[in-house]
Protein backbone atom coordinates (compact mmCIF):
# COMPACT_ATOMS: atom_id res chain seq x y z
CA UNK A 1 0.00 0.00 0.00
CA UNK A 2 1.03 3.73 -0.90
CA UNK A 3 2.84 5.69 2.02
CA UNK A 4 0.44 7.76 3.77
CA UNK A 5 2.28 10.60 6.24
CA UNK A 6 -0.92 11.14 7.59
CA UNK A 7 -0.90 7.86 9.78
CA UNK A 8 2.30 9.12 11.01
CA UNK A 9 0.57 11.82 13.05
CA UNK A 10 -1.47 11.40 16.54
CA UNK A 11 -4.20 14.51 15.84
CA UNK A 12 -4.37 17.83 14.48
CA UNK A 13 -3.62 20.58 16.54
CA UNK A 14 -4.51 23.93 14.25
CA UNK A 15 -6.59 23.42 11.66
CA UNK A 16 -6.03 25.15 8.25
CA UNK A 17 -9.14 27.74 8.98
CA UNK A 18 -7.80 28.22 12.72
CA UNK A 19 -4.29 29.15 11.26
CA UNK A 20 -5.75 31.46 8.10
CA UNK A 21 -7.82 33.19 11.07
CA UNK A 22 -4.68 33.67 12.86
CA UNK A 23 -2.73 34.66 10.24
CA UNK A 24 -5.35 37.58 9.17
CA UNK A 25 -5.23 38.92 12.53
CA UNK A 26 -1.22 38.96 12.34
CA UNK A 27 -1.14 40.62 9.06
CA UNK A 28 -4.25 43.16 10.33
CA UNK A 29 -1.88 44.13 13.49
CA UNK A 30 1.36 44.40 11.65
CA UNK A 31 -0.89 46.31 8.76
CA UNK A 32 -2.02 48.99 11.40
CA UNK A 33 1.44 49.65 13.26
CA UNK A 34 3.23 50.01 10.04
CA UNK A 35 1.23 52.02 8.62
CA UNK A 36 3.34 54.89 6.84
CA UNK A 37 6.13 52.75 6.76
CA UNK A 38 7.67 50.27 4.33
CA UNK A 39 8.59 47.23 6.49
CA UNK A 40 11.22 44.37 5.27
CA UNK A 41 10.14 40.75 6.28
CA UNK A 42 12.98 38.83 6.89
CA UNK A 43 12.30 35.24 7.15
CA UNK A 44 14.43 32.31 8.50
CA UNK A 45 14.58 29.60 5.76
CA UNK A 46 12.95 26.87 5.50
CA UNK A 47 10.03 26.21 8.20
CA UNK A 48 8.70 29.77 7.83
CA UNK A 49 8.55 30.29 3.77
CA UNK A 50 4.63 28.99 3.90
CA UNK A 51 3.86 31.21 6.96
CA UNK A 52 5.31 33.99 5.08
CA UNK A 53 3.99 33.57 1.57
CA UNK A 54 0.44 33.56 3.41
CA UNK A 55 1.28 36.47 6.32
CA UNK A 56 2.70 38.74 3.40
CA UNK A 57 -0.57 38.59 1.61
CA UNK A 58 -2.22 39.98 4.99
CA UNK A 59 -0.22 42.75 4.66
CA UNK A 60 -1.79 45.63 3.36
CA UNK A 61 1.13 48.42 3.33
CA UNK A 62 3.85 48.53 0.78
CA UNK A 63 6.65 45.94 1.85
CA UNK A 64 9.63 44.04 0.60
CA UNK A 65 10.97 40.74 1.35
CA UNK A 66 14.50 38.57 2.44
CA UNK A 67 15.38 35.60 3.17
CA UNK A 68 17.98 33.98 5.07
CA UNK A 69 19.22 30.25 6.84
CA UNK A 70 21.44 30.30 9.50
CA UNK A 71 22.26 27.64 12.32
CA UNK A 72 23.69 27.48 15.67
CA UNK A 73 26.77 26.61 16.54
CA UNK A 74 26.09 23.32 18.82
CA UNK A 75 24.04 24.98 22.17
CA UNK A 76 25.53 22.51 24.49
CA UNK A 77 28.84 23.12 24.08
CA UNK A 78 29.37 26.69 22.95
CA UNK A 79 27.75 29.74 24.56
CA UNK A 80 29.45 32.42 22.24
CA UNK A 81 26.19 33.73 20.76
CA UNK A 82 27.22 32.80 17.43
CA UNK A 83 25.18 32.08 14.06
CA UNK A 84 26.57 30.34 11.20
CA UNK A 85 25.02 32.21 8.31
CA UNK A 86 24.14 29.41 5.39
CA UNK A 87 22.76 32.20 3.11
CA UNK A 88 22.85 35.83 4.03
CA UNK A 89 20.29 38.91 3.06
CA UNK A 90 20.58 39.72 -0.23
CA UNK A 91 20.02 43.68 0.93
CA UNK A 92 21.77 46.09 3.46
CA UNK A 93 19.07 47.04 6.53
CA UNK A 94 20.56 50.00 7.44
CA UNK A 95 18.10 52.16 8.35
CA UNK A 96 14.80 49.78 7.58
CA UNK A 97 11.92 48.73 9.44
CA UNK A 98 12.69 44.98 10.41
CA UNK A 99 10.14 42.42 10.86
CA UNK A 100 11.51 38.70 11.53
CA UNK A 101 8.97 36.34 10.51
CA UNK A 102 9.77 32.73 12.47
CA UNK A 103 7.28 29.52 11.76
CA UNK A 104 7.85 28.04 15.86
CA UNK A 105 10.09 29.69 19.08
CA UNK A 106 11.05 26.92 20.74
CA UNK A 107 13.90 27.64 22.93
CA UNK A 108 14.60 30.89 21.24
CA UNK A 109 18.44 30.48 21.29
CA UNK A 110 19.20 30.57 17.40
CA UNK A 111 16.78 33.23 17.39
CA UNK A 112 18.35 35.71 19.99
CA UNK A 113 21.46 35.00 18.40
CA UNK A 114 20.45 36.06 14.87
CA UNK A 115 18.63 39.14 16.67
CA UNK A 116 21.39 40.24 18.22
CA UNK A 117 23.85 39.92 15.04
CA UNK A 118 21.39 41.54 12.99
CA UNK A 119 21.19 44.44 15.30
CA UNK A 120 24.97 45.51 14.54
CA UNK A 121 23.73 46.23 10.85
CA UNK A 122 22.03 49.46 12.29
CA UNK A 123 18.62 48.34 11.45
CA UNK A 124 15.75 51.75 11.88
CA UNK A 125 13.45 48.84 14.09
CA UNK A 126 13.38 45.40 14.30
CA UNK A 127 10.17 43.15 15.38
CA UNK A 128 9.19 39.50 15.72
CA UNK A 129 6.25 37.66 14.52
CA UNK A 130 6.19 34.07 15.65
CA UNK A 131 3.39 31.70 14.25
CA UNK A 132 3.91 29.57 17.26
CA UNK A 133 5.40 29.52 20.49
CA UNK A 134 6.69 26.74 22.60
CA UNK A 135 6.92 29.02 26.15
CA UNK A 136 8.20 25.93 28.55
CA UNK A 137 11.02 25.47 26.58
CA UNK A 138 12.57 28.53 26.07
CA UNK A 139 16.10 29.45 27.16
CA UNK A 140 16.99 32.36 25.59
CA UNK A 141 15.23 36.04 26.77
CA UNK A 142 13.26 36.54 23.02
CA UNK A 143 10.67 39.33 22.64
CA UNK A 144 7.69 38.49 20.61
CA UNK A 145 6.14 41.17 19.32
CA UNK A 146 3.26 38.97 17.18
CA UNK A 147 2.10 36.05 18.02
CA UNK A 148 0.15 33.67 16.26
CA UNK A 149 -0.97 30.94 19.29
CA UNK A 150 0.83 29.15 21.84
CA UNK A 151 1.30 25.51 21.91
CA UNK A 152 1.99 22.61 23.92
CA UNK A 153 5.67 21.27 24.52
CA UNK A 154 4.99 18.39 21.35
CA UNK A 155 6.47 18.05 18.25
CA UNK A 156 4.38 19.22 15.68
CA UNK A 157 4.34 19.38 12.15
CA UNK A 158 2.83 21.27 8.68
CA UNK A 159 2.01 24.28 7.29
CA UNK A 160 5.91 24.57 6.96
CA UNK A 161 7.23 22.93 9.65
CA UNK A 162 8.97 19.44 9.34
CA UNK A 163 10.73 16.28 10.54
CA UNK A 164 13.71 15.47 9.13
CA UNK A 165 12.30 17.47 6.33
CA UNK A 166 9.04 15.78 5.77
CA UNK A 167 5.31 17.37 6.20
CA UNK A 168 5.75 20.74 5.26
CA UNK A 169 3.75 20.48 2.68
CA UNK A 170 0.71 19.15 5.01
CA UNK A 171 -1.82 22.36 5.00
CA UNK A 172 -2.77 21.53 8.55
CA UNK A 173 -0.40 21.48 11.84
CA UNK A 174 -0.05 18.39 13.49
CA UNK A 175 1.11 16.50 16.49
CA UNK A 176 3.72 14.27 15.47
CA UNK A 177 3.11 10.53 16.99
CA UNK A 178 6.41 10.05 19.02
CA UNK A 179 7.40 6.86 17.69
CA UNK A 180 8.21 8.22 14.48
CA UNK A 181 10.62 10.31 16.25
CA UNK A 182 11.88 8.36 18.48
CA UNK A 183 12.67 4.72 16.79
P1 LIG B 1 15.10 27.29 18.77
O1 LIG B 1 14.04 28.28 19.17
O2 LIG B 1 16.43 27.90 18.54
O3 LIG B 1 15.17 26.13 19.73
O4 LIG B 1 14.72 26.62 17.39
C1 LIG B 1 13.52 26.87 16.77
C2 LIG B 1 13.49 26.08 15.49
O5 LIG B 1 13.41 24.68 15.78
C3 LIG B 1 12.25 26.40 14.68
O6 LIG B 1 12.47 27.46 13.79
C4 LIG B 1 11.99 25.08 13.99
O7 LIG B 1 12.76 25.01 12.81
C5 LIG B 1 12.49 24.05 14.95
N1 LIG B 1 11.38 23.52 15.78
C6 LIG B 1 11.16 23.71 17.10
N2 LIG B 1 10.08 23.07 17.54
C7 LIG B 1 9.57 22.45 16.45
C8 LIG B 1 8.41 21.60 16.24
O8 LIG B 1 7.61 21.28 17.14
N3 LIG B 1 8.24 21.15 14.97
C9 LIG B 1 9.09 21.45 13.94
N4 LIG B 1 10.16 22.24 14.09
C10 LIG B 1 10.41 22.72 15.33
MG1 LIG C 1 12.94 27.47 11.71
Amino acid sequence: MAYDMRNDLQETLVSKEEIDAIVARLGAEISRDYEGKNPILITVLKGAFIFMADLCRAITVPCTMDFMSVSSYGSGSTTSGTVRIRKDLDVDIKGQDVIIVEDILDSGVTLSNLIEMLQTRDPASMKLVTLFDKPDRRKADVTIDYCGMQVPDAFIVGYGLDYAEKYRNLPEVSILKPEVYTK
